[in-house]
């Protein structure tokens, strides 16, 4: 059955079959970003617009990649466009300070709740990268204490316990001081944490993805964050949302504000950057100033968090973060974005229902995850948020091969989701959007079914 989802996939997609013989000769894997991975071959995209992409062969597809999740507008929003193709006029780097940066800065700071500072970066994991930075620095302490299943971006201290070797075993490549230097907890466990900070004064911060990880693909919900907010305090940890997926998506002003619960830190990418490359981190002003030079020769060699980085707030980049952002604050953009995401959820699992299989389609606010279940497997969507799915079902728990029949199958129906399997709708996604979406699942199910 499902061979011949991958049978109509090749059948549609010549063009990106020839591409990647070539690719596959020049990159690992024939790709630029592990996500990206498919098997027979990954899917190449030459065009898009709103919530469509084009391939290379000419096929139409509802888009639920959505740039990684950096595009809440689509593609090419008319306003962002016309920002950047004014801003390449007037230069794409400066080598200097300029005013775009500042403005970027100070609407990020009006929308965010914990944002009293702010640091520009390239991409998320630099941000992650220097807000452990200067979480080490402003405590003088080496421990970071994070969540298995949650994902920081790839740098080293990070990449591992979040997207595979959820006991937290290095990958390939990463030393064992960085494993050393984490604590790691299982999501959503507040008595652990507790155990954690009480057992030990070298946590410098917690951090974690504030719905949870993947946006959710195992959810955490308001009630832990306020847990870990209250615990944090009482030990004396800083509090890290990272926010590169949540923020300024689930709400204006992120997670943090549709939960009313502030961190000390937050790291920001994607929609921060109107889904050109940048990142950046914002929190409290005593803690961005660990970075600030004094007139003080000893505390600038010695103590100053240095922080270097050549795209950082690049004009182009500013400009498009800038005009996203502002849009996002004025136009109900993330209101649009979670209904159209409830939308496709139910009409996901209308179809579900319809053919009487056993998966599921959860998720909140602007995302979606598919969890096709085993025979034995009697979950409900409930189930999910009230812990009693273990994180090893949610996450890791669908063999490569299951997702990548999955994902060939909707793009040879023409859907393209994301390998976590699921993915994010924008505010300008169309009914017909998602009516097509829930006809192209039909089918693939069907095809599971048979
Ligand atoms: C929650 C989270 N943090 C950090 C990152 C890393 O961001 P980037 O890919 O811009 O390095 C990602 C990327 O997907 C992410 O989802």
């Amino acid at each position: 059955m499902s061979d011949l989802l991958i049978e109509k996939y090749m059948a549609k997609t010549p063009r990106s079959r020839a591409l990647y013989q070539r690719a596959r000769e020049t990159f690992p894997s024939g790709v630029t970003h592990d996500t990206r991975y498919l098997m027979p071959y990954p899917l190449s995209v030459a065009r898009a617009q709103g919530g469509r992409k084009w391939d290379v062969d000419g096929c139409e597809y509802v888009d639920y990649f959505g740039g990684h999740g950096a595009l809440i507008l689509g593609h090419n929003h008319p306003e962002v466009t016309e920002a950047v193709r004014e801003q390449l006029s007037r230069g794409t780097h400066y080598g200097a300070s300029h005013e775009l940066e500042l403005e970027w800065a100070e609407q990020i700071i009006r929308m965010v709740p914990c944002a009293d500072k702010v640091r520009f970066t390239s991409s998320g994991t630099e941000a992650s990268l220097l807000g452990l930075r200067v979480a080490r620095a402003f405590q003088n302490k080496s421990k970071i204490l994070r969540f298995t299943t949650n994902f920081h971006g790839w740098h080293d201290q990070v990449a591992f316990g979040a997207s595979t070797s959820f006991d937290g075993t290095p990958p390939s490549g990463i030393t064992e001081d960085h494993v050393e230097n984490a604590v790691l907890c299982e999501p959503n466990n507040i008595d652990q944490v507790t155990r954690a900070l009480d057992s030990r004064d070298d946590i410098a911060a917690v951090i974690l993805e504030p719905t949870g990880a993947s946006f959710g693909r195992v959810p955490t919900q308001g009630e832990f964050l306020r847990q870990l907010r209250a615990v944090t305090r009482e030990y004396g940890v800083l509090l890290i949302f990272d926010e590169v997926i949540t923020g300024f998506r689930v709400a204006p002003g992120g997670a943090q504000e549709y939960y009313g619960v502030t961190p000390d830190l937050a790291l920001f990418a994607k929609i921060v950057a109107g889904g050109f490359p940048g990142g950046a981190i914002a929190g409290r002003a005593d803690l961005l100033d660990v970075m600030t030079y004094r007139d003080d020769a000893s505390w600038n060699d010695r103590y100053r968090v240095p922080h270097q980085g050549t795209f950082n707030s690049n004009p182009v980049s500013a400009r498009a973060g800038l005009t996203t952002l502002k849009i996002v604050a004025e136009d109900e953009i993330t209101e649009r974005a979670n209904q159209n995401g409830e939308v496709l959820r139910n009409a996901l699992n209308d179809v579900i229902q319809r053919r009487g299989l056993n998966w599921l389609v959860y998720g909140e606010f602007s995302g979606f995850h598919f969890l096709p279940l085993s025979g034995d497997q009697t979950y409900t969507c409930s189930d999910i948020y009230d812990g009693t799915v273990p994180h090893s079902v949610l996450k890791g728990g669908i063999s490569m091969k299951q997702i990548h029949q999955l994902r060939c199958g909707l793009i040879a129906e023409g859907v393209d989701v994301m390998p976590w399997p699921g993915g994010v709708i924008s505010a300008v996604h169309s009914d017909a959007d998602i009516d097509q979406t829930a006809q192209a699942f039909d089918r693939v199910l069907e095809a599971f079914k048979a």
